[in-house]
């Protein structure tokens, strides 16, 4: 039951071998720390958060979407960080290229031109690795990831008993 309404977010999805060299990083800090791992295929960096929304606003998301316009571009994620607030785990770069928070900035203002209301909050490039755990005694170095960027998604999420299962409903490739 959605109510017609649809969790939705726009984010970047990293290639299966950088989700997989993450989530496996992750796991024993997790588990010492007693927070709950991101299943390497959910594991993503959101560029924009919509919550809920009635179905039939996906289209005016999708307009918004396809009217940004990105080069592609690549980043290194090479830091990992604790977050006390709200007890995540994540990763980020150390580094952040223009180009990643200029995406999000675009497609923060697309949205808001179809009418969607987003949180005022900055944006932190963030990746989380492990949710509900407590501050991990040491977190080791994260071996760098390199990660292109060539499309973005809009992403429809639906909870469920193991975290959070998403489903792609549509992407917006560089150009
Ligand atoms: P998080 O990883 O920092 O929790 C799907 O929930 C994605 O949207 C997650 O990556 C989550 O970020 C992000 N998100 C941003 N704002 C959110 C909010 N207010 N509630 C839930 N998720 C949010």
């Amino acid at each position: 039951m959605n109510d017609g309404r649809l969790r939705l977010f726009f984010g970047l999805w990293p290639r299966p071998e950088t989700a997989e060299a993450l989530a496996q990083w992750a796991a024993p800090i997790a588990r010492a720390s007693r927070g709950r791992v991101t299943r390497a295929e959910t594991i993503h960096l959101t560029l924009a958060f919509l919550g809920d929304v009635p179905e039939a606003r996906l289209d005016d998301a999708t307009r918004a979407a396809r009217s940004v316009a990105f080069h592609p571009f690549r980043f290194r994620l090479d830091e990992a960080r604790y977050w006390k607030h709200n007890r995540i785990l994540w990763a980020g770069a150390g580094e952040v290229p223009g180009a990643l928070p200029d995406l999000a900035a675009s497609l923060a203002a697309a949205l808001r031109g179809e009418g969607f209301t987003l949180e005022e909050r900055s944006f932190v490039a963030h990746v989380t690795l492990a949710r509900r755990g407590d501050r991990p005694a040491e977190i080791p170095a994260l071996p760098p990831l390199d990660w292109p960027v060539r499309e973005f998604v809009l992403v429809r999420s639906q909870p469920s008993a193991g975290g959070s299962n998403y489903a792609v409903l549509g992407r917006f490739p560089a150009r």
